[in-house]
């Protein structure tokens, strides 16, 4: 298919803002400042973005609600709440629903946000099967550990032959890393080092032992950090030292982490992001940096510059295009709700539109649904209504999930 988007503030990257059309064909862009194919006119109404990259997720626990400390306390580390996830009722509760439909509503979390690409922290034995099932793009390309602790989880196979594999390969090596207090959570950095797994491959989730000599060894390693403030504080009460790893020139990207500790979504996490940082240094954390964090900065985190995180000729056509709310486009991004979708594009094929992008969904060779979101018609692939009524016949209730606000 090929079409044009038109007359809308275009954002190509978080320095490069135009007002003119970007054309698409196939799975790709193919033309800034011309129209080709099909038009679809934004009437001076929208902004178009690249879609959002949510870097850190666990797709099987997008679920509800959240399971944290008794009220007043929080956690040493992450296992505590480990145990308390497997013993609480929302877990029974959860563990109804199949394995293939908990991935789908981890993954219209993501669409329903605007987020096209997602890492989904698990190994790959346990989330290969439902990759290709998934609305969005949910990456393959990764080495992992669950943490590097003596207590970890054990996925993969060792933080060295897992850190040798992503070399080899071109790929990140993902890992959870100083997510608690007690003294071998905040040794992370050590471990790696010890197993020479510190470089530019190094995706470091959670960070929150952090020392600013840890600090000043990731910058210089090239590793990145993703940063989840609303779980962190939710299990924590504390967050990395996110101020102070910002100005080291640390590559640091937003994630959500799943439901059980996290936002509901990207975009509430971008939202909490910013007032967190206000809370803790008293200063604004700008619009602009809260964007990159979520489009460029996991892109390259990801090794995927070459294909994802901003709008350039060449790259997949992955798209979000937004109501304009504030004349600002960041300041409308951080504005925005899922209502505010106008349409959501993954490697060219629309996957959420309203009708003013209805031209786009016509197609046969795709399944789509309508639907009503807060209250909104869309056209959105597969068939969220029907996926939210088999979690409701599963759980025997009329179960209510914030991240996927259906009505029918
Ligand atoms: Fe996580």
């Amino acid at each position: 298919m090929e079409y044009s988007l038109t007359k809308a503030t275009v954002v190509l990257n978080s320095t490069h803002i135009l007002h003119q059309p970007i054309a698409i064909k196939g799975k790709r862009i193919a033309a800034v400042g011309k129209v080709e194919g099909i038009p679809i006119d934004l009437q001076n109404e929208c902004i178009v973005y690249p879609a959002l990259i949510n870097i850190h997720d666990h797709l099987r626990g997008d679920y509800l609600p959240r399971v944290g400390p008794p009220e007043g306390t929080f956690y040493l580390n992450w296992s505590e709440w480990d145990k308390d996830l497997k013993t609480s009722r929302v877990f029974q509760e959860r563990a109804n629903i199949s394995l293939m439909d908990s991935y789908l509503l981890g993954a219209y979390k993501n669409l329903f946000s605007g987020v096209c690409t997602v890492n989904d922290h698990f190994p790959h034995e346990f989330n290969e099967p439902f990759l290709d099932k998934l609305p969005i793009r949910v990456i393959r390309e990764y080495a992992l550990a669950h943490e590097c602790s003596s207590f970890d989880l054990k996925w993969g196979d060792g933080i060295v032959t897992e850190h040798r594999r992503a070399l080899k390969r071109g790929h990140p090596f993902i890992t959870h890393l100083e997510e608690g207090f007690d003294e071998e959570s905040q040794q992370g950095i050590e471990i790696l080092l010890e197993t020479g797994s510190l470089d530019e491959h190094a995706v470091l989730i959670h960070c929150i032992g952090f020392s600013d000599e840890d600090i000043r060894r990731v910058r210089k390693a090239g590793a990145h950090v993703v940063w989840c403030p609303a779980s962190n504080m939710f299990m924590f009460n504390v967050t990395c030292k996110i101020r102070k790893i910002l100005r080291a020139g640390v590559n640091v990207s937003i994630g959500t982490d799943s439901t059980h500790t996290g936002s509901i979504n990207l975009l509430e996490e971008l939202r909490y992001a910013r007032s967190l940082y206000r809370t803790m240094y008293g200063e604004d954390l700008p619009a602009r940096t809260l964007f990159e964090m979520v489009t460029q900065n996991p892109a390259k985190a990801l090794r995927r510059e070459d294909s994802i995180g901003t709008l350039e000729i060449g790259k997949w056509a992955d798209i979000l295009v937004v109501k304009q709310i504030e004349e600002d486009p960041f300041e409308t991004l951080l504005k925005m709700n899922l209502e505010d979708i106008e349409l959501l594009v993954l490697a060219g094929i629309p996957i959420l539109g309203s009708d003013r992008c209805i031209a786009l969904f016509q197609k046969k060779e795709k399944d789509y649904t309508s639907i009503a979101l807060k209250g909104c018609k869309r056209t959105v692939i597969g068939d969220p209504m029907a996926l939210l009524q088999r979690v409701r016949e599963k759980v025997g209730y009329p179960k209510v999930l914030d991240y996927m606000p259906l009505q029918g």
